[in-house]
């Protein structure tokens, strides 16, 4: 057992700094009774895979293009499982997800996510959809009246639909799976509700592709914690915070080469002419509102 384990180990210290696996490695040796290296033993094995979970979340990159390998049922109901796990407002789980694997239906969504070709090319679609239709027949069946036909109820199955996604995100690359977000399930909530035939109550509000990568992008860089991180409270922007917070991001090379390949003179240019629209903005949300009323979400 213990040999096995050590293997075990052997096989994961690229996961471990030269301090932490010596010292492991010493404790292990000082420890006399089979008893205590065993609860060692244990006790190490859970701060790996802890290790590696945080690893992998500072390692992490969105993955686009994906190999054909499948993703077992086992694997994805590990992952889904691990998902469910995640804090739920009120223990309700007013969530959804569905997964799609069939290639026609792919087919079908693929232009609601403007033909991204990872939603063809990855093995599995996931929906998040924020969901209170069976919260809501389980309460009208246990003689309870549901009143979540309104906004704060979506906003709280929504969040609770992300904490999900994210959970089942941390949890698939964690395994070395890749995932891509598709922002586009909020603009085309209305057509993925037909194909995916969501009943009054739900509304998809996230996708995201899962796979085995077949790609490792550069890591895309972030503001740094200072520009994001308040201090007890909120400390507003001075123009020469801003300055000194954006100008790394703008100073990058693929940054100049976006805006080049834009034809724009500023990043922000980038953002607000070409990837994020203000009449974009203001017809994808017109839309998005429809979907929460014809969904029975507005209702007050
Ligand atoms: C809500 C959301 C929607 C996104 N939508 C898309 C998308 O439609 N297509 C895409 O290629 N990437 C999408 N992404 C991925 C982001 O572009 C990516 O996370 C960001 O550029 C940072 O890169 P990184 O995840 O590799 O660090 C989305 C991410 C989030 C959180």
């Amino acid at each position: 057992m213990l040999v096995a384990g050590w293997s075990y180990l052997e096989s994961r210290t690229q996961y471990l700094t030269p301090l932490k696996y010596a010292n492991i490695r010493k404790s292990l040796s000082s420890n006399s009774s089979i008893l205590a290296e065993f609860v060692y033993f244990v006790y190490i094995l859970q701060h790996i895979s802890m290790e590696d979970t945080i690893d992998s979340l500072f390692n992490r990159r969105t993955i686009r293009k994906y190999r054909s390998d499948a993703v077992s049922d086992d694997l994805l109901n590990d992952l889904l499982n691990a998902g469910c796990r995640s804090s739920t407002t009120g223990n309700m789980q007013v969530y959804s997800i569905i997964v799609t694997r069939d290639e026609s239906r792919k087919r079908e969504l693929s232009p609601l996510h403007f033909n991204q070709k990872m939603v063809i090319e990855a093995p599995v679609l996931l929906t998040f959809c924020a969901d209170f239709n069976r919260f809501n027949k389980w309460c009208i069946l246990r003689n309870a009246e549901p009143g979540y036909d309104n906004f704060l109820s979506f906003v709280t199955a929504a969040i609770d639909a992300l904490l999900v996604a994210q959970t089942v995100c941390i949890a698939a690359e964690a395994r070395g799976l890749g995932i891509c977000y598709l922002g586009t399930t909020t603009y085309m909530a209305h057509k993925i509700i037909e194909v995916l035939k969501l009943p009054k109550g739900v509304v998809p509000v996230t996708t995201i592709t899962l796979g085995w990568p077949a790609e490792q992008p550069e890591q895309t860089d972030r503001l740094r914690l200072e520009a994001v991180v308040h201090k007890e409270a909120y400390t507003d922007y001075t123009d020469s915070d801003i300055e000194r917070f954006y100008s790394e991001k703008e100073g990058r090379d693929d940054s100049r080469q976006f805006i080049r390949e834009n034809d724009k003179t500023t990043l922000a240019q980038v953002f607000t002419d070409v990837r994020y629209k203000k009449e974009d903005n203001v017809y994808f949300s017109k839309m998005l509102l429809q979907v929460l009323k014809d969904q029975s979400f507005m209702n007050q």
